[in-house]
């Protein structure tokens, strides 16, 4: 039985965060949710000092609904100085955060901005963890809404290791909680989360949207303007051997939420 304790989740109303939630709770912790929907806001820093009092880590699961380099970057190097501010203040004693895999190579859009978010976070005082993990099982549905365009549905190019959000979940708060890492641990790379095997971005966008009852056509999208492509296509975004690996397929999650 893990010691009960007073986590805070920043997010905790989104894809991951709504997970991290439940897993602490069933865990026995105590959470403190932050989003804007509870009154709190992490790059204003409404409310924030405040709900940090008392608690002894911090999982940052929130993000930006932009996809533009500039404006996400403004978003998590703003989130990240607000954090180690105002939870060195509060006494935090650690940050655990949510990333992607692959993304220390990537030079453009959102991911280029959550390479600056895992730079802009360990420059603090208050200990930092990052987990990366591969693209999540219910992030599949709004690319897919995001690429319809009449009867055709436009999707990226894309090797992916899908993985559930609430195995994402289980992995931070298990970042979160273990005690501090051995001296073996320390310069280690970062831990990874992917699904239990390779999909094909398009096909899973498929499955999903005939589910939904959209007789649509897939077209895989290859942008050679886009600098990340090689990246997205040729395998950049797969986990590492030293990954933790975790059901469901996304074909057996899509099955349990009919
Ligand atoms: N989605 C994926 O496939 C994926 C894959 C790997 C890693 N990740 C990473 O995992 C993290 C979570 O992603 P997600 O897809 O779960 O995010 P999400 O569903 O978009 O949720 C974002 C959360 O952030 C909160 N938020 C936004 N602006 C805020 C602000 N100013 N102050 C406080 N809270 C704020 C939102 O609540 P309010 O709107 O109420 O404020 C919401 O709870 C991100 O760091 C992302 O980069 C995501």
């Amino acid at each position: 039985m893990e010691t009960r304790s007073r986590i805070a989740v920043v997010g905790a109303t989104g894809r991951a965060g709504r997970h991290v939630v439940d897993v602490l709770r069933e865990r026995g912790h105590e959470v403190v949710p932050i989003s804007r929907s509870v009154g709190v806001d992490v790059i204003s820093g409404a409310g924030l000092e405040a709900a940090l009092a008392g608690v002894e880590c911090v999982i940052d699961v929130s993000s930006t609904p932009s996809p533009e380099q500039r404006e996400a970057t403004e978003f998590f190097t703003t989130s990240a100085r607000n954090l180690q501010e105002a939870g060195a203040k509060a006494g935090v004693r650690r940050l655990v955060v949510a990333s992607i895999i692959g993304i220390d190579a990537s030079v453009a859009g959102y991911n280029a901005a959550k390479s600056a978010h895992e730079r802009a976070v360990q420059d603090g005082p208050v200990p930092v963890r990052i987990l990366r993990a591969a693209q999540f099982h219910e992030f599949v549905e709004e690319l897919a809404n995001w690429g319809l365009q009449g009867d055709v549905c436009f999707v990226p190019r894309m090797r992916t290791r899908l993985v559930a959000a609430r195995a994402v979940a289980e992995s931070l708060v298990d970042l979160a909680t273990d005690p501090e890492p051995t001296a073996e641990q320390v310069g280690a790379p970062f831990p990874e989360i992917a699904g239990p095997r390779e999909e094909n971005l398009a096909e899973m966008a498929k499955l999903v949207l005939v589910r939904r009852g959209r007789d649509v056509r897939i077209e895989e999208v290859s942008d050679p303007a886009d600098p990340d492509r090689d990246l997205f296509e040729n395998g950049g975004l797969l986990p590492g051997p030293h990954a933790r690996l975790a059901g469901p397929t996304y074909a057996d999650w899509l099955d349990t939420r009919a």
